[in-house]
């Protein structure tokens, strides 16, 4: 029986995921709400409320503007729709400045949620607040590589991991995580031997987003890969289906039924 069968029975804890590097790849998408938590509950090792939602749950530009009551609101409900995976709240930009701060908003997110762990961005020179919040018993997933939240000081999402000397940054920057205390990180947007170098570079399980095949898991953004946010698509998301084209179909339908007055027929009338 493999992890993920004897895992769907279960809820899924830092220690089944720390088992299953090298073993068993690692499931995790992003749910903001109840109703597709639930969908994704029993089926995906874990969840995380990503700050993406800022952008595809609220239409903002970019995630920067995303605050802890906000990451807390929609951790209640994803918590409330899915009791099996492995739920982390990521920590919005300027909730973790310092190690005080981290502390203090972490902990409001453990009180507040059931989430089981927190996500922060950033590498070596996040490994002090990585240690703070360990210290503090509340667990952390790092993320590396491209990261959303530097995106005006990066000057644009950029791929990372090009040349000898950033993989070794990068490979740097896990390490120091991992000795931080991190229980698995997040690689997003990295040349695939970048992602494979950090890999084979640490004992910890890593999530990869557009950094190939590689890493100990992958994680994607739901509503990118049901093809429900259109604003853009980069290349490494798979559209599984065309979310946003059935709802419009479907509308449609409902529309025109209305308005030729068959929706509601006896079927659905008292
Ligand atoms: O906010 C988010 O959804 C994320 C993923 C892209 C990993 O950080």
């Amino acid at each position: 029986m493999s992890i993920h069968t004897e895992k769907l029975a279960k809820k899924v804890t830092l220690s089944t995921i720390a088992k299953m590097k090298g073993v068993e790849p690692i499931t995790m998408v992003t749910a903001y709400d109840a109703l597709f938590a639930k969908l994704f509950d029993g089926q995906v090792d874990m969840i995380l409320v990503g700050d993406s939602l800022n952008m595809s749950f609220l239409g903002k530009e970019d995630t920067l503007s995303a605050t802890i009551d906000q990451m807390i609101y929609h951790t209640q409900a994803v918590c409330n729709g899915a009791s099996l995976p492995l739920i982390v709240l990521d920590m919005p930009f300027g909730s973790y400045t310092t190690e005080a701060d981290a502390v203090k908003n972490a902990t409001r997110a453990y009180q507040e949620t059931n989430a089981q762990a927190v996500k922060i961005e950033g590498g070596k020179e996040r490994a002090n607040i990585v240690k703070a919040l360990s210290q503090n018993s509340i667990a952390v997933l790092g993320h590396i590589g491209l990261m959303p939240q530097f995106l005006r000081s990066d000057g644009g999402y950029k791929i990372r991991g090009k040349d000898k000397t950033d993989i070794a940054s990068l490979v740097a920057d896990a390490k120091a995580l991992e000795e931080a205390g991190a229980f698995a990180i997040v690689v997003e947007g990295v040349k695939s031997e970048a992602a494979k170098a950090i890999t084979d570079a640490i004992t910890i399980p890593t999530i990869g987003i557009g950094a190939g095949l590689d890493c100990d898991g992958q994680v994607l953004v739901w509503s990118d890969m049901f093809g429900f946010f259109e604003a853009f698509k980069p290349k490494f998301v798979k559209q599984y289906m065309n979310g946003a084209e059935l709802v419009r179909e479907n509308l449609e339908n409902y529309i025109t039924e209305v308005k030729n007055k068959t929706f509601p027929s006896d079927e659905f009338t008292y």
